[in-house]
């Protein structure tokens, strides 16, 4: 296998932004394959607590060989499950190698972002549109709070540029509106045709229709998520004093 660092400590990853229809379930579920070519796809668990099952349908299908856990969080069930997925992460740390990534459903319950906020590393899924990246600052201005509150630096905050026209390679506008916040911006994903049919059809005919595109975009993608994340790069970047700012797609955005 790929994945040379067998000892890292295991990681969660949460995928979540306040606004829905910004890609969350999509990142999860790619982020999942791209990292099941990386390292053993059985030391990867995905979350599902986003009530419409998205993920689950869609992995159970296309990658049976991925763990995935149905914890539906809404009010009705919410203190239940948020203790559940708690609990999996925290038996989950002892494993080494191991990676967990929550798909969390839009909304902004408190008790959901204090979860969020025990995670390792958010990525947090954002087209450039005005209607998804003001509510994706709120997000972040509330990740931040609930960090200050308890006096934490984790989790690491990825802002994933998503739908991004071809061609766009200029993030520059987005880092300056980030600035203030303590994030990273993660590489694009672009405006994928195929991802836009998504479901429309079962597993077997998007796989038929996806294109060279979405499989470079997505791996890029899990490559970043495996050196950054699992492999502790982020860490290292926040260790060191002498940060570029603003560097597109990987710098830590000048505080
Ligand atoms: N990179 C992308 N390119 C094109 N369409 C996308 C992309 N990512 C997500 N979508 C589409 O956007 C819609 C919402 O995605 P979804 O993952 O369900 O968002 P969320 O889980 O945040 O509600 C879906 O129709 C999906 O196919
Ligand atoms: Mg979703």
């Amino acid at each position: 296998m790929l994945n040379d660092k067998k000892n890292e400590p295991a990681k969660s990853i949460f995928v979540a932004n306040v606004k829905g229809g910004v890609g969350k379930s999509t990142l999860s579920i790619m982020l999942a394959r791209a990292l099941a070519k990386l390292m053993p796809p059985q030391n990867i668990t995905v979350i599902d607590t986003d009530l419409q099952r998205t993920a689950t349908e869609f992995l159970t299908v296309s990658n049976p060989e991925i763990n995935v856990e149905f914890l539906p969080i809404t009010p009705a069930f919410e203190n239940t499950n948020i203790s559940l997925v708690q609990q999996f992460i925290k038996q989950n740390e002892f494993k080494t190698g191991h990676v967990v990534i929550v798909d969390t459903p839009a909304g902004s319950s408190q008790r959901l972002w204090n979860l969020v906020a025990e995670g390792y590393c958010v990525l947090i899924p954002t087209t450039l549109s005005n209607a998804d990246l003001l509510p994706t600052e709120n997000f972040i201005r509330s990740m931040d709070k609930v960090k200050a509150r308890y006096a934490k630096s984790l989790p690491h905050l990825v802002v994933c540029p998503n739908k991004i026209p071809f061609g766009q390679k200029d993030f520059s506008l987005m880092a300056e509106r980030l600035k203030n916040h303590d994030v990273v911006i993660g590489p694009a994903l672009r405006d994928l045709a195929s991802v836009r049919h998504f479901y429309n059809g079962r597993t077997e005919s998007w796989e038929k229709k996806s294109d060279g595109n979405a499989k470079n975009d997505f791996e890029k993608f899990g490559s970043f998520v495996q050196k950054y994340v699992l492999n502790g790069k982020l860490d290292k970047i926040y260790n060191e004093k002498n940060v570029e700012e603003n560097i597109i797609p990987f710098g830590k955005v000048k505080n």
